[in-house]
């Protein structure tokens, strides 16, 4: 196996000058009381001499830090704590789809449920980390409220540098079935788009998210079925709207069948070709267990090392088949260092949406004061064994890299360190 015996690259200790180690650390504890300077993504790009900046559905953003979709980006405070905190970029709750007399195919998936767990978990080869319980699912206001929220967002967000991102569950066709509900991609693109253009007319990046529709079905049907959504929707979603005017990113879900049939999934999603091909894919969103109970609920969604494990075996195996002519990609699941970030940003990854991370115990943060976010970005950057500072200086390190400044983007898709 390659790396460590998960399949890590980035093992053991960052391989760097003890002088900026020793700086790290000093920086890393003198914050934690101080708190971070305003503009905290600058300041560290300043201070260390990197480049943060990358590119996510056609924008340039000033850092690769999203918030994804979940919990955490329901409302315009939320938004507007990650809009100060300086995000890459936002993706909002999920929206379920509808029509213009407001019916929605995908209306169980609109249910109201607020709690939330943040567990301690163990995975299969022991590794603790965290995950969220809660059986909830969708956005469960109004459409017209989530019309209001994406216009808000995108106002409170027009003199920064964060970018805002709708996210949709549209109507997705059951095995057997072959009808597609038109409509709903429709009324609900343009409606999205509307909102949108309130603050300038640039393309509206929207997010599809697949997970986990099919995600606890064994039936062999559900493969094909699967491959055909995902060749399908970008183009119904494209279709909806002048040209031009929203830029499609899939959001990919872990399925119960093995490693070969995720890999057969993002194939699809490479050789897709004009408007089915999608501009960006987001990989890979949580797993299933049928066994795990919540709250009463059997079968839930989870998180934690195992999910970074599976979604880096697959993205490694997948990069070794397509090297650098990989579509655009964003990493979720267990991003919880800047080490992880990375192993990710080597898979091709350009961008790092979190969720569970940015919902630890505060105890689990070294700032003391301000928001998760802050708090987790903190960790992220800083942190003396695990941050991306002393991590990205480890492989500038090991490949030469210029440091003129030095470039997060040098290391996207870049693939193993130790070869
Ligand atoms: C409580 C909760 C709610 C979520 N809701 C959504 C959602 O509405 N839409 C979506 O695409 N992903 C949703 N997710 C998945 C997250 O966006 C994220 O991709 C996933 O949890 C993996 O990242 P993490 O390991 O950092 O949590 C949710 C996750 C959690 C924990």
């Amino acid at each position: 196996m390659d790396g460590d015996d998960q399949g890590h690259w980035l093992i053991g200790r960052a391989e760097i000058d003890p002088g900026l180690r020793d700086r790290v650390a000093d920086d890393y504890r003198r914050l934690a009381r101080a708190g971070p300077p305003d503009r905290y993504h600058e300041w560290i790009a300043e201070r260390y001499g990197l480049d943060l900046s990358t590119g996510f559905a056609g924008h340039r953003l000033s850092n690769p830090w999203a918030k994804a979709s979940g919990q955490l980006s329901m409302n315009r405070q939320q938004v507007a704590e990650d809009i100060e905190a300086g995000l890459g970029y936002i993706v909002l709750k999920t929206v379920i789809a509808e029509t213009g007399d407001g019916a929605q195919s995908m209306s169980a998936w609109s249910i109201r449920e607020a709690r939330m767990l943040v567990e301690s978990i163990t995975s299969r080869r022991g590794e603790r980390g965290w995950t969220v319980s809660w059986k909830g699912r969708g956005w469960w206001g109004t459409f017209a409220e989530y019309l209001d929220l994406l216009a808000a967002a995108r106002e409170d967000a027009a003199s920064s540098q964060t970018l805002i991102v709708p996210s949709v569950k549209y109507h997705l066709p059951a095995p057997g079935e072959s009808e597609w509900l038109v409509e709903e991609y429709e009324h609900t693109t343009q409606k999205l788009v509307e909102a949108w253009q309130t603050t300038d007319d640039s393309p509206m990046p929207l997010e599809k998210d697949f997970s986990p529709t099919l995600a606890g079905s064994g039936h062999a049907r559900v493969r094909e079925t699967v491959i055909e959504w995902l060749r399908r929707v970008p183009a119904l979603i494209r279709g909806a709207v002048d040209g031009g005017r929203v830029v499609v990113g899939l959001k990919i879900f872990n399925a119960l069948f093995d490693d070969e049939f995720q890999l057969a999934l993002l194939r699809s999603i490479q050789e897709a070709d004009g408007i089915e091909a999608t501009d960006w894919w987001t990989y890979g969103n949580r797993l299933f267990d049928p066994r795990r109970e919540f709250d009463g609920h059997r079968g839930i969604a989870y998180g934690g090392p195992d999910l970074s494990d599976r979604n880096l075996r697959v993205l490694s195996a997948f990069q070794a088949e397509v090297g650098p002519a990989m579509r655009p990609l964003a990493a979720t699941g267990n991003i919880n260092s800047g080490r992880m970030a990375l192993e990710y940003a080597l898979r091709g990854a350009s961008s790092f949406q979190l969720h569970t991370f940015f919902q630890l115990p505060n105890e689990r943060y070294a700032l003391t004061g301000g928001t998760r976010t802050q708090k987790a970005l903190h960790e992220l950057y800083l942190h003396p064994e695990d941050g991306l500072v002393v991590w990205l200086e480890h492989l500038a390190r090991r490949w030469g890299l210029a440091h003129d400044p030095l470039r997060f983007v040098d290391v996207v898709g870049r693939g193993r360190p130790d070869r």
